[in-house]
């Protein structure tokens, strides 16, 4: 076991339909903690750069057009082994294959609107956190 931090975002899908606590409650009840958040809208260009590991994939545009319909969340979550733990809870990336329980299934709309990011890896955890959170923002 060890203690990690994963960077999550809350899609458009979520603060569209006003989610964010329900959300929250869902990553909060399942041990991790919020450590930082904030609310905010990304540009077309800022998404690109976020996604860039998918600018050959066929759907890239349409999932950077959907994360700039509306505010996002960004967030740190701590906890054990929290990046596998958080995708375990966000379930599948298509909804229609997502674990009963889990975010996903919960509340996403679609495999672009699916409600939640989250770090797959620890390496692109620190390298999306640097992306939206300074160190400053960092609190022990
Ligand atoms: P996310 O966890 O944010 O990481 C990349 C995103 O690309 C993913 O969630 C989905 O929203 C989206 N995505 C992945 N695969 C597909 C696909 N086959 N068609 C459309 N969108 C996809």
């Amino acid at each position: 076991m060890s203690l990690q931090r994963t960077l999550s975002i809350l899609k458009p899908d979520v603060t569209r339909r006003n989610l964010t606590g329900k959300v929250n409650a869902k990553i909060e009840e399942s041990g991790l903690h919020i450590v930082a958040q904030k609310r905010l809208f990304l540009t077309k260009e800022q998404a690109q750069q976020f996604y860039a590991v998918h600018a050959e994939r066929a759907f890239f545009n349409d999932l950077c057009d959907s994360m700039c319909a509306g505010p996002i969340v960004a967030q740190v979550l701590e906890g054990e082994n929290a990046v596998s733990h958080y995708r375990d809870i966000m379930g599948a990336t298509n909804p229609a294959n997502a674990a009963e329980g889990t975010i996903r299934r919960d509340f996403a709309e679609s495999i672009e609107a699916n409600s939640v990011h989250g770090s797959d890896s620890l390496e692109n955890a620190q390298i999306e956190t640097a992306f939206f959170f300074s160190q400053l923002e960092l609190v022990g």
